[in-house]
This record gives C-alpha cells, structure tokens and sequence, in this order.
C-alpha cells in the first residue's frame, strides 16, 4: 500500500505526525505519574521500616524510664546501690538507646543488610556526640514552635547515595527529667562527676529538648521503582503504538475501500450505460442501413434501365428514369441529412434556460402559419400554458416537429383541428399536441418513435421528425408517447420535461 508512503505529508501525515506526539506527551505524563506513584510506594515503605526503629527505640526509653529508674531508686534508698552512684551505661535512657542501635546497624550488616543512620540530636546536648547540627537545631525549634507537626521528611543526597530522612521530636521534657537535665547542683552526684560541663543542664519542662532521626538509605528502591517505571511504560507505549497502528491501519483500509467500492460502483454504471448506447447503436445501423438501401436500389434499378433505354435508342423514357434518379439520391442526402442532425442531439445542448411555454407555441406556430393557413387548420392554444427550464433551441424543434406532424397527418378532414395544452398527470406537466387527423392504431404507437417509420409511406419527410424529438425530450430527462383512440379517432402527442 504506498499510503504509507503519502504518510509523511499532506493533511493525513500532518493528522498522523499530531496524534504520535500526543501519544508520546500522554506517554510522558504516564510514565512520570507511574514513576511517582512506585516512589510513593517504595517510599512509604521505607518510611513503616524506619517508624518501626523508633518505636522500638521508644519503647526501650520507656522501659528504661518507667521500669528500670523505679527499680534502681528503689534498690539505692534500701541501701543496695551507693548513693552516689551513676552509670549512663545503665542509667541513661538516650545512652543505652544509641549504643543498642549501635549494635542494631551491626547485626543488619551482619545478615548483609544496609545499615541505618541514627542519630538523638539536641541544642545543648549533654553528650557532645548528641550535638545537633544547623538543620537539626532548626528542625527542634520547628516542632517547638508548631506543635501541630509531628513529622519531618525528606529525601537527602549523600555522597551519590540516596535516602530517606525521618525526624520526629523526642519526648517533651517533663518534671521528671529535671532531677537530671534541671539545675546542675539538683543532678545525682556521680552524674554531676561524670558531665562536667553546662551541657544538658538547665532544661525546662513542656518543651522538646531533641529530636530523633533517621537516614534510610533507599537508592535501591529509587531504581527498582525507576526500572519498574521504564519496563511497565515500555510495554504500555508497545500496546499503545500496536492499538494506534492498529486503527489507523483500520480507518485507512477502510478509506480505501469505500472509494474502491464507489469506483466499482461508477464502472458498472458505465459499463449499464455503454450496453444500453450500444444496442441503441445497433439497432441504429441497422435501421440507417435498411432506409439507405432502398433509394440505392431505386438508383441501381434506373441505371440498369437507363442503360437499355441507352442501347434500344428509348430516349423518351430516359428523362424519366433520370428523375427517379434524382429523387432517390436527394432522398438519400435528406436521410443523411437528418441523420446528422440526429446525431448531434445529446452532444449539443445549449445551456438550460427559463423558458415560456406561451411565447414558444406561439413563435413556433407564426413560423408554420403559412402551412397552417394554406390547409384551413384551426389551431388553439391553451391560455397561460406554464414556465419551464430546457433549452429552448430544442424545445422549438419539439413543437415545430410535433405540429407538422399534426398538419402531415390531418387527414381529409373537413374542419383540421390543432390544440396545443398542458394537464396535470398526478403532480407532473404533460405538454401535449391534439389533432383530429388520421389517428393511429395502437400497435404502432411505439414504432412511430423509431427511425425512419412513417405511417404513410407516400408523405414527405424523412421519418426521423419523432425520433429526433424522442432524442430530445430524452436529454431533457422527459417522456414521450401518443395517445390515439385508433384510425380516424385523431392523435395526441404528449411529452414532459424532466428535471434534467
Ligand atoms: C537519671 C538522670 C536522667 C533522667 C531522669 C533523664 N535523663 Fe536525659 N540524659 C541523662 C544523661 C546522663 C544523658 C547523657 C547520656 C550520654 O552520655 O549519652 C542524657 C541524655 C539525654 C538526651 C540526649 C541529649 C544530650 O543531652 O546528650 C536527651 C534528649 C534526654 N536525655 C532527654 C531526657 C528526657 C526528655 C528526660 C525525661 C523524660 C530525661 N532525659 C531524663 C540523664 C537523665
């Protein structure tokens, strides 16, 4: 198929260039909401792992808090435990926590898995490896200040590495975090040996002293999501371009076979048309070669008498046979004559125009009052006959043809009579022309259309005057027939015009 070919250019390649964009823009949008979308999941996900870290930190703060603290002053004001004796190893609830994560990141390691940042930060921390810096000093103030916020999150990049950074405010500072985070001199006495410096110290209660966070390291979910983004928008934009191609293929085959179809359509018509023009032909030559026969046969006849007339010395009869000579041949030339005019018809048409019936009839009859006069016919026209649109130039001929046929045929009447009309024949104009002349029988009221057929052999004429306003009326996309009740009964010749 070179449509193919054509695709590139014109109005369908232009259509066809607009689609494959959009598709490819849609393909885009697709891809990105997908990638988004695995992220979001990939993401999420992280997210559950590392809030399932703090809690369990969380959990062990509050075990160490709630269980082990009671546990311990109990055992120091029965006696068991020096009074002044402090150890953050067992104690400190962010010490223990760090150094259990601490141990945490190795086990993960050990059963090959990343390990996860952890860090407690504070603004005046009391351990300087809790020193929170710029970002994580602004995230504390932060949750100070809106304590609708519960959370932060962001994705961070660290050397090429990806991840996922989770912060959420520790524990509010309560009263009973100021026995060690208040006044230094309130603090048990070892811890107050064990820190010396400012730091951790002078806390108040009712606000965040620190922040817990996290880094989940997640550049292998970003591309698992980013692999699964690719092939999942490979095999949509494979789908796409097959349905795609698919349709267009479609429509174009279907295109091309509705105007296969029509073109098939045409031909057959033509082909209709070309058998009708030929049997018409045919019957055609056959008539012409019939009619011409006979003045040659007259010609041969005469020439054959003529040439005894020469030899037995008969120059009387001579002059005679000449004439039929004569005639015959200027038959012939009337025949060839109106054969040509014959053959015009349907080739030459002038332009349809806005004809008046009335002013027609009446040019025709003005041009045929001589004839009219001479054989005493009395010719009525119908009064307001109507407007139709034909060419002219041939309508005249119809009417002439079909009034001298009237005057050809009155017969031996004693009033001829012509009247031209119109009626109504269901919603259609028949035009007609009525005499009460000869009359013909019915068998020959469709012969009579034919060429060369006269009813009276002995008439003028050609023959051809019917045919040619059968030709004409044809054109004109019309009808024409006679109506006669038989011999003597008069005729009338009806014909209308089509829309043609
Ligand atoms: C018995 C004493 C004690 C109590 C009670 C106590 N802490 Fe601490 N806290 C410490 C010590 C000691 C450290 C330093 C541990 C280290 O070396 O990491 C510390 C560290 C911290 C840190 C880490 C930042 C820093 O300053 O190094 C935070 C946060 C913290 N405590 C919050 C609290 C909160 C909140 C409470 C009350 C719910 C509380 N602590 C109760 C002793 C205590």
């Amino acid at each position: 198929m070179n449509l193919q070919f054509k695709m590139p250019f014109g109005e369908t390649g232009r259509h066809f260039i607009r689609q494959a964009a959009l598709l490819l823009v849609s393909m885009v949008i697709v891809a990105v909401v997908l990638n988004y979308a695995i992220s979001a999941f990939f993401i999420k996900d992280a997210e559950e792992k590392i809030h399932n870290v703090l809690l369990s930190h969380r959990g062990l703060h509050q075990y160490i808090q709630k269980v082990m603290h009671p546990e311990f002053y109990k055992a120091r004001d029965q006696g068991d435990i020096a009074a002044n004796y402090y150890s953050p190893e067992i104690f400190s609830s962010s010490f223990i926590v760090r150094v259990d994560h601490g141990l945490y990141n190795k086990e993960r390691i050990k059963a090959g898995l990343p390990e996860i940042y952890y860090k407690m930060a504070s603004s005046n921390p009391r351990n300087p490896v809790n020193k929170a810096d710029e970002s994580e000093a602004s995230l504390i103030r932060m949750f100070n200040e809106d304590r609708k916020v519960k959370e932060y999150r962001s994705i961070v990049t660290i050397d090429g590495q990806k991840y996922l950074y989770y912060a959420i405010p520790f524990i509010e500072t309560n009263k009973g975090c100021l026995k060690c985070h208040g006044k230094r001199e309130d603090a048990p006495s070892g811890l107050q040996a064990l820190y010396p410096g400012e730091g951790g110290f002078n806390e108040k209660a009712g606000v965040f002293r620190a922040i817990e966070s996290i880094r989940m390291p997640i550049s292998q979910e970003i591309s698992t999501a980013f692999i699964l983004t690719c092939s999942v928008s490979v095999g949509l934009a494979a789908l796409l371009l097959l349905f795609f191609f698919n349709t267009r293929l479609k429509s174009l085959v279907k295109a091309k076979t509705a105007t296969l179809e029509k073109e098939v359509d045409e031909r057959k018509k033509r082909e209709a048309d070309l058998e009708i023009k030929n049997a018409e032909l045919e019957r055609f030559t056959y008539t012409v070669s019939h009619d011409l026969k006979s003045p040659i046969i007259t010609i041969k006849g005469f020439t054959g008498s003529l040439e005894k007339d020469l030899a037995n010395g008969n120059y009387g009869r001579m002059s005679g046979d000449l004439k039929r000579v004569s005639d015959a041949a200027d038959k012939m030339d009337d025949l060839l004559r109106d054969l040509l005019e014959l053959s015009t018809i349907g080739r030459i048409i002038h332009s349809p125009e806005s004809v008046d019936m009335n002013q027609l009839v009446h040019d025709v009859l003005a041009q045929l009052s001589g004839p009219l006069k001479n054989n005493a016919i009395n010719v009525t026209v119908q009064s307001d006959l109507p407007t139709v649109i034909c060419d002219r130039q041939r309508m005249v001929e119809v009417v002439q043809n079909l009034v001298e046929n009237a005057i050809r045929y009155r017969g031996d009447q004693f009033d001829p009579q012509i009247h031209f009309g119109v009626r109504l024949d269901e919603d259609t104009q028949v035009f007609f022309v009525e005499d009460n002349g000869i009359g013909i029988d019915e068998k020959y009221h469709h012969v009579i259309f034919g060429l060369f057929n006269k009813l009276d052999t002995k008439r003028d004429g050609t023959g051809i005057g019917l045919a040619l306003v059968k030709r004409i009326i044809e054109v004109h996309g019309g009808k024409v027939w006679v109506e006669s009740e038989g011999v003597d009964k008069g005729s009338r010749f009806c014909f209308t015009v089509g829309q043609k």
